[in-house]
């Protein structure tokens, strides 16, 4: 089915000037940018975007990360374009990422994984209402 996904370049990899290189990478798998931008989070919003994440450990250094620099925000828009976005990405662990993989290939560490990815439709449509409030997003 023809789906929509909310994907994120994280701070490492705008830093290291991937922006266009990964984005051909959804252009070449078939997936259309409909919308894009550049953001630079506030540590609220970050803490709101992964508010499901709030009790892990890992919450702290993950908002800290987010907020170190500005990110790329993108809706992208193919058929089955959750699970293809997250196959591009490969693995949220780098060093546990297929080869050929976006976190394979630009990737340093979980937290500096290079780029996010919604995991499921629902998360998908609220990820990508959080970013584009006046995208129309259905599902059916
Ligand atoms: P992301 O897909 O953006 O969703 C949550 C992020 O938390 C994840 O990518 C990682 O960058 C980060 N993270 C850090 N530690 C972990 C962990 N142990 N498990 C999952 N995600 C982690």
């Amino acid at each position: 089915a023809i789906e929509r996904t909310l994907s994120i370049i994280k701070p490492d990899a705008v830093a290291k000037n991937v922006v266009g290189k990964i984005y051909q990478r959804f252009e070449d798998a078939g997936l259309k940018i409909i919308a894009a931008k550049q953001v630079w989070l506030s540590e609220r919003e970050a803490g709101e975007f992964y508010a499901v994440h709030k009790e892990r450990p890992f919450f702290k250094d993950l908002v800290a990360f987010m907020v170190s620099g500005p990110v790329f925000v993108q809706v992208l828009e193919g058929d089955d374009a959750i699970a293809k976005n997250r196959e591009l990405m490969g693995a949220t662990d780098p060093k546990k990422a297929a080869p050929g993989t976006i976190r394979a290939d630009f990737a340093e560490s979980i937290d500096a994984n290079a780029v996010h990815g919604s995991d499921a439709p629902e998360t998908a449509a609220v990820e990508v209402a959080f970013f584009f409030p006046g995208l129309n997003v259905y599902s059916r």
